[in-house]
C-alpha cells in the first residue's frame, strides 16, 4: 500500500519532534552528576535512577503490543518504570537505591527499546501506520509525555545543591521584551463574556482527554491583575506576617504549613540574621531575591496571599477570558493573537531555566491588556481539576487524568519557562496538588 506522501511528512515531522524531545531528557539525565542518579530530590516523588528507565517504558508500554514482531523482553522493567507517584498528604515512598537496579541495565534496557521502536517507526516498516489516526495520537502521547517529564525532572534538579549537577547557561531576557511597564496595568477589568476552553472532537490538532470536549462558558465581569504577583510584592505578605495569619489560610493549608514548617515560597532563602537580604535559589545560582520575577508558590501559599490582599485567585474560565478574550465576538488562540509565540511575546522554547521579570513583554499581552500569561511560570487557578462535559479517557491511557478527578488537584494555565512550545497551546490544562510547592508556578488575583 502507498501512503499519501502528506501522512508520510506528518509522520516525518513527529518523528523528528520525538527525537528532539529525547534530546531534550538525554540532556537533563546527563545534567546529574553520576553519583547522584540515585537520590530523590523531591520526597514525594520517586528517584532520579526511576524516570530514566521510565520515559522508554512509557514509550514501550504504549507501543509494544502494537507493532508487529515486537517481543517483550524485560516483563519486570516494564513494569517496574510504567508509572511515577504522586502520594496524596503524608504519605512517603520509602524505597532504597539499592532497591533500583544498576544504572547500566537501565541503559541497555533504554537502548533496546529505543532500536527497536526507531526500526518499526521508519518510514521503510511501517507505511501501513502512516495516515492512520491512532498512531500519530500515540506520537503526540509520547513526545508530550517526554516534554512534560523534562519539565517535571527540571523541578527535580532544582531541588538538587549546585555541585551535584552540571551548569547550562541560559539566555539573557533580551533586552527589547526587559522593559518593565510599571503603568497602573496591575488591575484590569474584564468585561463580561464568553471563555471558550477546551478542545474539539474533531480538531485536527492533538489533545490530551482532559481537553476535550469544546465548551463555552459565560463569565461575568471581574477584575484582574495585569500581571503576576512577584516576590517583591509576596515579600510584603511574608513581612507582613502573613504565614501567622490563621484567618487567610484553609483549614488543611494551614495543618500542611505548621506540619511542614513552611514559612515562606520554596526558593526563597531567609536573611542569616535582621538586616540581610534575602537570597533565591535559582536554577544553577544563589542570587539577591528578584524582586521583579514572579513568585513561584503552592496553591494554599497563593491563596492565602490573595485573601490577604482582599482578592481570590481566578477560575479556569476566568484566566481563559483574560487571556483569549477580546472586545469583540472572537477569542484567540494565543493572548497576543494568532501568531505562533516570538521573542517579542516573551521568552519561549526552554531558553531559560528561571523566570524572566513578571512586567516584561508587555507585547504579549493580551487583548485586555494583561501580561506575562505565557512560559513564564504557571499560574494556579482555584478550580479544582475536573473533566469537561464529554470527557472519555484514551482507551489505552485510561488514568492519564482520570486518576487525578479527586478533587485534590487544582488546574494550572499558562506554561513556564521549561514548559516546551507545543504545549502552551489554550486547551492545555496541567495539575498539581494544593500543597506542591516546586512546581514552577505562581499566580496572579482576582476580584468579582
Ligand atoms: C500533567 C504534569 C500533572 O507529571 O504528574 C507524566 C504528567 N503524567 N506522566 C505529572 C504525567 C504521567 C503529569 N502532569
Ligand atoms: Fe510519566
Amino acid at each position: 500500500m502507498i501512503a499519501a506522501s502528506e501522512d508520510v511528512e506528518a509522520r516525518r515531522v513527529l518523528l523528528d519532534r520525538l527525537t528532539e524531545a529525547r534530546t531534550q531528557t538525554d540532556k537533563l539525565f546527563e545534567l546529574v552528576h553520576p553519583d547522584f542518579l540515585y537520590q530523590r530530590p523531591i520526597p514525594e516523588r520517586h528517584r532520579i535512577i526511576f524516570y530514566l528507565g521510565h520515559l522508554e517504558a512509557f514509550d514501550w508500554n504504549l507501543l509494544q503490543p502494537r507493532i508487529p514482531g515486537a517481543k517483550v523482553f524485560d516483563a519486570e522493567f516494564d513494569h517496574l518504570f510504567a508509572f511515577g507517584i504522586d502520594p496524596v498528604d503524608g504519605g512517603l515512598p520509602t524505597d532504597q537505591p539499592a532497591d533500583w537496579p544498576a544504572r547500566e541495565l537501565i541503559g541497555r534496557y533504554r537502548t533496546k527499546i529505543r532500536t527497536t521502536l526507531d526500526a518499526a517507526l521508519s518510514y521503510s516498516h511501517l507505511a501501513d501506520w502512516a495516515g492512520d489516526e491512532s498512531s500519530r495520537l500515540l506520537l503526540n502521547v509520547m513526545i508530550e509525555h517526554r516534554l512534560m517529564h523534562a519539565e517535571t525532572l527540571a523541578y527535580m534538579l532544582h531541588q538538587m545543591p549546585f555541585e551535584q549537577k552540571g551548569r547550562e547557561t541560559q539566555a539573557v531576557v533580551p533586552e527589547m521584551v526587559r522593559k518593565t511597564v510599571h503603568a497602573p496595568n496591575d488591575f484590569i477589568e474584564i468585561p463580561a463574556g464568553r471563555a471558550t476552553l477546551g478542545l474539539a472532537h474533531d480538531a485536527a490538532s492533538f489533545g490530551w482527554d482532559n481537553e476535550y470536549n469544546l465548551n463555552a462558558i459565560d463569565v461575568p465581569a471581574f477584575v484582574i491583575d495585569g500581571y503576576k504577583v512577584t516576590n517583591g510584592q509576596y515579600l510584603k505578605f511574608v513581612q507582613a506576617g502573613g504565614y501567622q495569619a490563621r484567618s487567610l489560610w484553609s483549614s488543611q493549608g494551614w495543618d500542611w504549613k505548621e506540619k511542614e514548617g513552611i514559612w515562606g515560597p520554596l526558593l526563597w532563602i531567609k536573611p542569616e540574621n535582621q538586616g540581610k537580604p534575602w537570597r533565591y535559589r535559582a536554577m544553577f545560582d544563589q542570587l539577591p531575591l528578584p524582586l521583579d520575577w514572579p513568585v513561584y508558590v503552592s496553591h494554599a501559599e497563593a491563596s492565602a496571599y490573595a485573601a490577604w490582599a482582599g482578592k481570590r485567585l481566578p477560575t479556569e474560565a476566568e484566566w481563559h477570558r483574560a487571556a483569549y478574550g477580546t472586545f469583540h465576538d472572537i477569542e484567540s488562540n494565543f493572548p497576543w493573537g494568532a501568531e505562533p509565540p516570538g521573542v517579542q511575546h516573551g521568552c519561549f522554547h526552554l531558553k531559560r531555566w528561571d523566570p524572566s521579570p513578571a512586567a516584561a513583554s508587555p507585547a504579549g499581552g493580551s487583548a485586555f491588556g494583561v501580561t506575562g500569561l505565557m512560559a513564564n511560570g504557571w499560574e494556579w487557578t482555584s478550580s479544582l481539576f475536573q473533566p469537561f462535559p464529554g470527557f472519555r479517557p484514551f482507551p489505552f491511557y485510561e488514568g492519564y487524568s482520570a486518576n487525578f478527578f479527586d478533587g485534590m488537584h487544582y488546574v494550572m494555565k499558562g506554561g513556564s519557562p521549561r514548559t516546551a512550545h507545543c504545549m502552551l497551546r489554550r486547551s492545555f490544562r496541567n495539575w498539581f496538588q494544593p500543597h506542591y510547592q516546586y512546581v514552577y508556578a505562581g499566580f496572579r488575583c482576582a476580584e468579582s
